[in-house]
């Protein structure tokens, strides 16, 4: 008797720990989070920061390239439809006129005078849509990267990349540009979601850049998904995984559908009738895993997967897997420059952001200043709390005693975080040891953004307005 009911009562907890632990919450690529940014930084500060930076540690740079040939009704990116500029005076080749000034006016902050600005180990381009560049702006923009910064060692080059309208001739200028790792968004197959999302893309198009990137010496192909899409289907994620499977990336990325109209409007265009409840997001993600699981991927953190190969398979084993804006990350850099609409740079004293109009944008850069928006300065309270949150994020696991002495704290700091775990010790979300080891216990991993939202000290505890945890 026992044995038949435990499944039901196992359900019956999975839905209550959902509607307890479900809410919304930061997704922790950084933290502080974006909402703790304040106009207090400007492009002096950043200006300040940018000249403090060593000459001889490798930085990593992200291009953000604003524009995409549609709109996909579930973009919570930072971008906007624009027509294809062929010729040399569109709007996206203005745009790029604009990142060259930038990045010519942070390669002289860094320089301080004759010295070289420091090398970049990583530089990664995403949108919007960065292929929506003509081969020839391609070539502009990675050529202005290295004349402004010299090139470090083995540099990975990676760029997002929206398979529909990627010709031969836009492959061809990204492989020359060096591009040696390649993201490709795919979200699902299925013809009505991809309907009701406003994306078709076929498998055979996707299929052509994967593999004409591959016969281009790129190495490491990622792919994402979304669950949680309208009339998403386990049925329509089984077929989807089974297509993706045949084009064999390195990496994946499954992403919970982020549904936040009152901040993309657009979103408003999605029939809420059609989207999947909580316990059927929660169903499919778990299908999602298990599928790519038996296919021979291994799970990263909370919404990555990947070959065994794969470096990131070993970064999680040895505890040293990063998270940063794009996600999980094998990059081992300090420092973030972010150039382009919206970007947003991380320095050891703080976070920044640029100017998300373009307008605003364009005034500073014409002006020869860091097109600063926003942004906040960490201190050493912050800097605690973002390596037990990275940690958590990373290895489902923390060994606060450890992390305490490494920075010089005292357990007193983090008391009200440790009361705030009590309900999630109690429901058996996570283990805390007597030597403050915490762990996140299977039937946990769902709510780890829960878990990591204990230790945030700016999180409102009141109804939030992020997306949703599972
Ligand atoms: C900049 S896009 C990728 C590049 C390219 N524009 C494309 O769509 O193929 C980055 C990724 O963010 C994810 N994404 C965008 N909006 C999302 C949302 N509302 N919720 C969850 N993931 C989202 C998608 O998986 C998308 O592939
Ligand atoms: S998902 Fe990609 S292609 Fe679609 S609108 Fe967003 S950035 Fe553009």
């Amino acid at each position: 008797m026992l044995s038949a009911s435990r499944p039901i009562n196992m359900a019956h907890m999975r839905n209550e720990l959902l509607k307890k632990y479900g809410g919304p919450v930061p997704r922790y690529t950084s933290y502080p989070t974006a909402p703790q940014m304040t106009s207090d930084i400007d492009g002096d500060v950043v200006l300040q920061w940018v000249s403090e930076l060593p000459n001889d540690e490798p930085i990593s740079l992200y291009c953000h390239i604003p524009f995409c040939d549609s709109l996909c009704w579930f973009c919570g990116c930072h971008t906007k439809v624009t027509n294809r500029a062929e010729n040399s005076d569109g709007p996206v080749s203005r745009y790029v006129a604009l990142m060259e000034q930038e990045l010519l006016t942070l390669a002289a902050a860094a320089s301080k005078g004759a010295n070289n600005p420091p090398s970049t180990a990583r530089i990664h381009w995403g949108g919007g849509s960065p292929t929506i560049l003509t081969p020839d702006l391609i070539t502009r923009l990675s050529a202005a990267i290295d004349n402004a910064f010299p090139i470090a060692e083995g540099r990975v080059f990676s760029v997002e990349i929206d398979p529909r309208g990627v010709d031969l001739d836009r492959m061809e200028a990204l492989a020359a540009a060096g591009v040696n790792r390649i993201s490709i968004g795919v979200q699902d197959f299925d013809p009505a979601v991809q309907t009701a999302i406003n994306r078709r893309q076929s498998f055979d198009e996707t299929e052509r850049v994967v593999s004409g990137m591959r016969e281009r010496g790129v190495e490491s192909i990622n792919i994402d998904l979304i669950y949680g899409l309208p009339f998403q289907t386990s049925g329509t994620i089984d077929a989807t995984i089974d297509q993706v499977m045949r084009l064999a990336p390195d990496r994946i990325s499954l992403f919970g559908y982020a549904h936040v109209p009152w901040m993309k409007k657009h979103q408003a265009l999605i029939d809420t009738d059609t989207l999947p409840d909580q316990e059927n997001r929660a169903i499919m993600a778990t299908q999602a895993a298990k599928l790519l699981c038996k296919a021979g991927y291994e799970q990263i953190g909370i919404d990555h997967f990947a070959l065994p190969k794969d470096r990131l398979v070993a970064l999680r084993d040895t505890g040293q897997l990063r998270r940063n804006f794009q996600g999980y990350t094998d990059d081992p850099t300090k420092t973030l420059l972010g150039c382009g609409v919206s970007a947003i740079s991380r320095f050891s004293s703080g976070l920044a952001q640029n100017e998300t109009e373009l307008p605003a944008y364009r005034r500073h850069v014409l002006a020869g200043e860091p097109p600063i928006a926003r942004g906040c300065r960490t201190n050493k309270h912050d800097r605690l709390r973002a390596a037990i949150i990275e940690k958590l994020m990373c290895n489902f696991a923390v060994d606060l005693r450890q992390i305490l002495n490494d920075m010089n704290s005292d357990s007193k700091e983090i008391e009200a975080d440790i009361d705030r775990l009590s309900p999630l010790v109690r429901d058996g979300l996570v283990t805390l040891s007597e030597g403050l080891i915490l762990s996140i216990t299977d039937l946990g991993r769902p709510y780890t953004r829960q878990v990591a939202a204990c230790f945030d000290e700016y999180l409102p505890r009141a109804k939030g307005r992020h997306s949703m945890t599972v």
